[in-house]
């Protein structure tokens, strides 16, 4: 049997363009470009090898119940190509000009940028630095979407974007802000563009807050600056529906030096019918798996399950289609740790206990459903809920 041609012009390059090339352009976060002929011929072999192992494009979330906007996944036809091309000796085929014009996000309704340039060492551990940026607001505003904007891409790993009143401008922070009442507005890790709400709803810039970036630096061999900024774009009117938090999580985290499987769980029962919009999962470094299900009256279903939690590749996962859960369904998360040496992330070797915080080293444990009350009416008695349970989860730390 002959194996049909696959070539560069007409099957890899459109592959590569759609797929691949977010990430891996001059400049950009990918360790090499791809984006020419030459460019992946080189790497022929690698790139079959890396689509098969499913190491490429990242994607973390396996298959849940519904699937999530912005995927990043090959179909096994497309990952199918690419093993082809690379056994038939990459042949390149006809010219191949790349018809995709770049999607601009439309004019935002504010861009924050940060005050001064912040400077980063040419080495040394990587800094994870909190920068206040006011905005003239004189009246709420309801925020619809965000689109970050990496001043320096060569030192911007991800960032966190939140909303409120730090008593500093610069100051170090992981993981959360270190301020209350912080609202996460969104985050950006490489290859990400705009972050949007779900139709509907937003989230609420109160009059006079200060745009919060938490970005994580990681030294480029050089000295270098950054400055990054976030475009805003504002909902015309007061979103139709609440997006509500059912905070998932534990603070009672203890994990020994070299325990290779340790586990927290937490669950709420959920007191009215909600659709779910979406999950926003966390952990730090010695995370390493996440997995969140719904048993409903009809069964269990899979919300999200991460089995390679990778704290730079933090994410917001939006379904496509909002999952409707009714009342007396029982939402449940497992956090898994490997707090051993075989875990490359753990920042400890050899390993140290590690225990619950907001520091690089301590861990903590939170995956957040986006969900809004089916009935309006009945967002209050959720709320009330949702207020005794964190009562019950967040014990004082001892
Ligand atoms: C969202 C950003 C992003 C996208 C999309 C992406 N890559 Fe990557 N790629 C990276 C980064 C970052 C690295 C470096 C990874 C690391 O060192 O962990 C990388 C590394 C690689 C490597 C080297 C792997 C190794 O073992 O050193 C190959 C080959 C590769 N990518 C191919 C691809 C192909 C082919 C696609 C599309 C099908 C793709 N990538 C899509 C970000 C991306």
């Amino acid at each position: 049997m002959t194996i049909p041609e696959v070539n560069w012009s007409k099957h890899i390059a459109p592959l590569i363009a759609r797929h691949c090339q977010e990430c891996h352009r001059l400049g950009d976060v990918a360790p090499f470009a791809l984006e020419t002929y030459e460019d992946a011929r080189k790497r022929a072999k690698q790139i079959a090898q890396v689509t098969a192992r499913k190491f490429m494009p990242p994607w973390k979330a396996s298959q849940p119940v519904s699937v999530f906007q912005h995927e990043r996944r090959l179909s096994a036809a497309e990952i199918s190509l690419f093993a082809r091309w690379a056994a038939l000796g990459a042949p390149r085929g006809g010219d191949w000009t790349n018809s995709r014009t770049p999607v601009e996000p439309p004019p935002p309704d504010l861009v924050a940028t940060m005050p001064k340039p912040f400077e980063i060492p040419a080495d040394g551990p990587d800094l994870y630095q909190c920068i206040a940026i006011p905005v003239p607001l004189k009246q709420n505003r309801w925020v619809r979407a965000l689109d970050f904007r990496p001043g320096n891409r060569r030192v911007v790993h991800h960032a966190l974007v939140f909303a409120g009143k730090p008593d500093q401008a610069v100051y170090p922070c992981f993981g959360a802000p270190g301020f209350l009442p912080a609202r996460g507005l969104g985050g950006w890790s490489p290859g990400n563009r705009l972050s949007e709400f779900p139709a509907g709803t937003a989230a609420l810039l109160p009059a006079g807050s200060q745009i919060v970036l938490q970005i994580h630096y990681h030294p480029s061999g050089r000295s270098e600056t950054d400055q990054s900024s976030v475009a805003l774009y504002f909902a015309d009117e007061r979103p139709s529906r609440t997006l509500m938090d059912i905070a998932l999580g534990s603070n009672e985290i203890d994990i020994p030096a070299g325990e290779a499987r340790y586990q927290v769980r937490d669950h709420f029962t959920l007191p009215v019918d909600v659709e779910l919009l979406g999950v926003i999962p966390h952990m730090h470094y010695v995370g390493q798996a996440i997995r969140g299900i719904a048993t409903t009256p009809q069964g269990v279903r899979l919300l999200i399950q991460i089995d390679d939690w990778d704290f730079n590749w933090q994410d917001r996962y939006w379904y496509s289609k909002p999952v409707r859960l009714p009342a007396g369904t029982k939402v449940e998360a497992t956090f898994t740790y490997d707090n051993s040496t075989a875990n490359v992330r753990n920042p400890s070797n050899p390993p140290k206990r590690v225990t619950w915080g907001f520091g690089v080293n301590d861990e903590m444990a939170g995956l957040h459903l986006q969900v809004a009350a089916v009935r309006p009416e009945d967002a209050a008695e959720l709320g009330q809920a949702l207020w005794g349970k964190m009562m019950r989860t967040f014990r004082p730390l001892r």
